[in-house]
């Protein structure tokens, strides 16, 4: 399951996003927001790291103006790796190297059809597994034991 969380700044991209997945046969669960109306990006964000964590959703997809605010506020919680990527070879890397499990992207930055690439590169793409990734993936959620 993917979860996906947008603001009015990322409303239109993310209905290219869902017809996307729609076409891939892709199981999503969509929090929002739901029209172009003018909202709060961490209330979205806040829903799809809460479906991720309990285990509900394996990956998130976040849209704002930006994809700043919206991974700026999933990367509050431990556990979450929110990468904002607006080209394909960071996608690869992030899910590569960071084992990112949440994909940010500006609505008001990149178009629908890099979008959808850089979606398919991310949801494509698995962790390296490699021990030094690992090791470096420990270290992010252990800032308290420096
Ligand atoms: C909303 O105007 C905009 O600030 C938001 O979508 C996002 O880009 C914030 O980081």
């Amino acid at each position: 399951m993917i979860a996906l969380g947008c603001d009015h700044g990322g409303f239109d991209l993310m209905q290219e996003v869902i017809a996307h997945l729609d076409e891939k046969g892709i199981e999503y669960k969509n929090f929002g927001t739901f029209d172009t109306k003018s909202t709060d990006y961490p209330i979205y964000a806040r829903k799809v790291v809460k479906s991720i964590l309990s285990g509900e959703s394996e990956k998130g997809i976040l849209i704002c103006g930006t994809g700043l605010g919206i991974s700026i506020t999933a990367n509050r919680y431990k556990g979450i790796r929110a990468a904002v990527c607006h080209d394909c070879f960071s996608a690869e890397a992030t899910r590569q190297h960071n084992d990112a499990n949440i994909l940010a992207m500006g609505g008001r930055v990149v178009g629908p059809g890099l979008a959808l690439m850089i979606v398919d590169t991310f949801l494509n793409t698995p962790f390296s597994e490699d021990e030094r990734h690992k090791r470096r993936i420990a270290l992010i959620d252990t800032p308290e034991e420096e």
